[in-house]
């Protein structure tokens, strides 16, 4: 399916900032709308056990947060159902989690245009038909290292959430654990926010903290992050599924 849309795409058919401002996905009906500043996020459907909300998870590489999201969607019925697992490439290491477990699983690698731009916004393109087509109806953020174009992000602002390893506003970016010893930060943690049009500049929904010892290297924080990220992700899902959050 997915290789057969990527072969329709091709430079001359497509505008693809027409299509990005056109389609809404269809799972959108029904949603809450708030309106933010200028902004406007429409959040995800009050869901219930019975009808669990739809879940993508999109990674980038090991996935032990979407280990750590399948274990407890697991261990008992929620109001949260992950029903696709996504990554920018069929080699990242946790599109494993997904499959061994049934569940609908893609590595979608950028395609070959020579353009930057054209290239980003088919690839997004890809990512948001795989998305719409499983009835998805909130996007997980979990280790994506990509950032979004604006162009995605609207189609799917209020039901999109992120996982970024500081406490924000600090340390935005890659290098969230470079900057925090850099900084002679003593106390680190992890934040779950909207994601907006911004990097890492998002609606903040919850922040875990932990402590940064005098001799940590990036590997000792990066894995001490990950062990609260594991248990406040699945929290902030549980609410955010249930109405749980306004805006
Ligand atoms: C997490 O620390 C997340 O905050 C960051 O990337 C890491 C992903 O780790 N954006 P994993 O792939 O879930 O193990």
């Amino acid at each position: 399916m997915l290789s057969r849309h990527l072969t329709q795409i091709n430079k001359s058919s497509i505008s693809y900032t027409e299509s990005l401002r056109h389609s809404l996905p269809n799972s959108q009906a029904g949603y809450r709308q708030r309106a933010h500043m200028d902004e406007a996020y429409l959040l995800p459907r009050s869901a219930s056990i019975e009808v669990p909300l739809r879940i993508a998870v999109l990674i980038s590489g090991g996935g032990s947060g979407l280990a750590a999201l399948l274990r407890y969607q697991e261990a008992e019925a929620k109001t949260h159902q992950t029903v696709l697992v996504l990554a920018d490439s069929e080699d990242a290491g946790g599109l494993e989690h997904g499959r061994s477990r049934g569940i609908e699983t893609h590595g979608i690698p950028l395609p070959a245009f020579e353009d930057k731009v054209q290239r980003r916004l088919a690839h997004e393109e890809l990512v948001h038909t795989a998305l719409v087509n499983a009835e998805v109806e909130l996007v997980v953020l979990s280790g994506y290292m990509r950032i979004l174009t604006p162009s995605f992000v609207k189609r799917w602002k209020g039901r999109l959430v992120n996982i970024h390893p500081s406490l924000l506003p600090k340390y935005p970016g890659a290098h969230a654990h470079r900057d925090a010893l850099a900084d002679g930060a003593t106390v680190s943690g992890c934040t779950v926010h909207l994601v907006d049009e911004g990097v890492d500049s998002g609606m903040i929904l919850a922040q875990s903290e932990v402590p940064v010892h005098p001799d940590d290297i990036e590997s000792d924080l990066q894995e001490r992050i990950k062990k609260v990220e594991h248990v406040l992700y699945p929290d902030v899902l549980d609410r955010l599924s249930v109405g749980g959050y306004s805006v």
